[in-house]
């Protein structure tokens, strides 16, 4: 399987419940390795924008809302079918229909604070990147 690399998020609920390490353990247990990482506080425009094919969604507004409520992490994941296999660490969106052992099943309390965000494609992967590590040149190893 291709190495691939993947944006994911850990929401402001999972950092308030003090499980980022725990989390990582998850990626780092699963071959995913953390090749850039930033701890940041979210503006309205930068939920906005990196939400923005949500835009019209009812739940839009409530999900910027959500995402600005608190800091976030934001990491660059590296692996073997690392998009994939972040997807199946996470769970399903809604966490009451998440599968037992990942991460929302665990961590999250509603499909509105559901813990984590991670890339569902090579392309959407791309663009999320960049979005939040721009012009940087990650390094891996
Ligand atoms: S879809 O239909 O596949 O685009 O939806 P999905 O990718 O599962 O979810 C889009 C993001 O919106 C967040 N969110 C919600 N989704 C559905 N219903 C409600 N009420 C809702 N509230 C928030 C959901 O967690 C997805 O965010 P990310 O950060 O991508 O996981």
């Amino acid at each position: 399987m291709a190495i691939e690399r993947t944006l994911s998020i850990i929401k402001p609920d999972a950092v308030a419940k003090n499980v980022i390490g725990q989390i990582y353990s998850r990626f780092e247990g699963a071959g995913l390795k953390v090749i850039a990482a930033r701890m940041m506080h979210l503006s309205r425009n930068d939920a906005e924008a990196f939400y923005g094919v949500h835009r019209e969604r009812p739940f839009f507004k409530d999900l910027v809302e959500f995402m600005i409520s608190g800091p976030v992490m934001v990491q660059a994941l590296e692996g073997e079918g690392a998009i994939l296999k972040n997807r199946d660490l996470m769970g399903a969106t809604d966490p009451k229909k998440a599968a037992a052992g990942t991460i929302r099943a665990d961590f999250a309390d509603s499909i509105d604070a559901n813990a984590v965000h991670g890339s569902d494609a090579p392309e959407t992967a791309a663009v999320e990147i960049a979005f939040f590590f721009p012009g940087m040149s990650i390094h891996s190893r």
